[in-house]
């Protein structure tokens, strides 16, 4: 019966307004994750064309280290963009609202889909670096406005949800990138520059939804003062004309904003308040990225060849589906079993399959199907990451935020992210050279640092207002930062004093 009463709270507040939305704000996660799986299938195809410029440029063929560096710098720089993206984001959130930020990025996306489509033409790599920075900046800045728009836009009951629909957009960018680079699609001499130039037509679709869409009624409220147009814009989302308890919570964290003033990312540092929540937020950027996701999603068919298996580019596209599918587990799990419990299991997961994927590739030449120990291995590596890792640490940080420091926040935090994903794409491959089949035992030790910090500070937010989960770290702050240990002491403390 009680579920019964919640499966149709569910339908009454998934509106067709809401649904529309955070459909089209989501298919700039698709652009994240299309451009982060795009070079992974036709790694070899794109190098030769690589030789062949150079080739011709040079008139000798390119040594294997410059083409590995090339190579490296034409996956990371991808992260470059999206550091100097997901950095700006406070830029233009507060000045032209979150919808006009979405749509104005995609100026971003038509430039680089032309340069990297036409690299192969003006026979220039160049330009194809370049267009993936200019991608990674577009990445970036969606990293940001997307979960903030959906967070704002969502009823409390479901922000953990449909936050986990940004992640779900990512993956479903990856797994079409992968199964649009088999060789037979667009992943082939001549058709790879229209594999990477396809990021054009997400964008359109996008320009020509978004203005449909509603701005969020939060940042109307809040930052514009616009309480009617707030209002009206809460019923269509809400589907019903009964919206006082969204308008009084939004009304309590404009108080509490004014109260505030605007933070900068300096201050996020400095005061007491912040200093723990956005310590929080970058550790869990941090776990998300070193836990090693995007060595596989960046060179699985690599490493899945090294690995012995026959078939590398069809194992690369089984990530993509374990990946996809697990996301939506975890959007189905998140709103029962919260945020931290669901982080924890994944990144134990994560190690625990790690641990699988190294003894795997250390016996390999002496036991044959340790091939497929090492795909299991993966395969739930990745399952693991998308139980937790990968989707919660982008909603998370709206939650750890009242409006105030928020657009701050989701910056560095943002920043963060890109930061340790430029690294590990960066790196990978000469960390992979140096220590062989042993690499992945850095990612075990680094998830398992991850996972006794979760345990220890980080707080669960689920079905707590804004407010008062900024509460919370207000009063324990109060009590001084170090005597802080989530989550207890969080749980008693939530909400206590409502003047807070
Ligand atoms: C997350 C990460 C991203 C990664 C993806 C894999 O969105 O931020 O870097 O590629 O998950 O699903």
């Amino acid at each position: 019966m009680q579920s019964l009463i919640c499966v149709s709270l569910l339908y009454q507040q998934v509106t067709p307004q809401l649904m529309l939305a955070v459909g089209t704000a989501v298919i700039g996660s698709l652009q994240f994750g299309y451009n982060t799986g795009v070079i992974n299938a036709p790694q070899h195809i794109i190098e030769s064309f690589y030789n062949e410029t150079w080739s011709s440029r040079f008139s000798e063929p390119i040594s294997q280290t410059t083409l590995t560096a090339l190579w490296s710098l034409s996956v990371a720089i991808f992260s470059v963009g999206g550091m100097f993206g997901s950095f700006s984001v406070s830029l233009f959130v507060n000045r032209f609202g979150r919808r006009n930020s979405m749509l104005m990025a995609n100026v971003l996306a038509f430039i680089a889909a032309a340069f990297m489509g036409f690299s192969k033409l003006a026979a220039s790599f160049e330009m194809l670096i370049v267009g993936r920075f200019i991608v990674g900046l577009y990445s970036g800045l969606c990293t940001g406005f997307v979960p903030m728009y959906v967070e704002e836009i969502s009823p409390t009951s479901l922000r953990g949800a449909l936050g986990t629909l940004h992640q779900l957009g990512v993956v479903i960018g990856i797994l079409m990138a992968q199964i649009f680079g088999i060789e037979s699609i667009m992943g082939n001499a001549s058709l790879w520059p229209l594999l990477l130039g396809f990021t054009l037509l997400p964008a359109v679709l996008q320009c020509v939804l978004l203005p449909l869409c509603p701005e969020s009624p939060r940042y109307l409220l809040i930052n514009c003062n616009e309480e009617s147009k707030a209002h009206s814009i809460l019923i269509k989302l809400r589907g019903t004309d009964e919206v006082s308890e969204d308008m009084q919570e939004m009304r309590e964290e404009s108080q509490q904003m004014k109260r505030e003033k605007t933070v900068t990312i300096p201050e996020l540092f400095r005061s007491p308040i912040y200093r723990q929540p956005i310590f929080v937020a970058i550790m869990l950027q941090l776990s998300q990225q070193l836990s090693g996701i995007n060595a596989v999603f960046y060179y699985s068919t690599g490493i899945f060849k090294r690995a012995g298996v026959s078939q590398p580019v069809y194992a690369t596209i089984g990530t993509g589906v374990v990946n996809t599918a697990f996301t939506v587990v975890s959007l189905f799990v998140v709103e029962r079993m919260g945020r931290r419990p669901l982080h924890l299991v994944g990144l134990m997961g994560m190690a625990v399959s790690a641990i699988f994927l190294t003894v795997a590739m250390a016996l390999l030449d002496q036991i044959r199907w340790m091939s497929y120990v090492s795909i299991a291995a993966i395969f739930s590596f990745v399952a693991f990451f998308e139980i937790g890792p990968g989707p919660i640490p982008w909603f998370i940080v709206a939650e750890l935020f009242s409006q105030g420091p928020r657009p701050a926040a989701i910056a560095v935090a943002g920043f963060s992210n890109w930061s340790a994903n430029f690294l590990v794409g960066m790196c990978f491959q000469y960390v992979e050279q140096l220590c062989g089949p042993y690499v992945f035992i850095i990612f075990t030790v680094l998830l398992l640092g991850f996972f006794v910090f979760t345990y220890f500070k980080v707080p669960e937010t689920k079905g707590r207002t804004f407010d008062e989960i900024a509460a919370g770290f207000r009063q324990s702050a109060g009590q001084g930062a170090d005597k802080y240990s989530a989550p207890d002491e969080f749980n008693t403390l939530r909400g206590d004093d409502p003047d807070l």
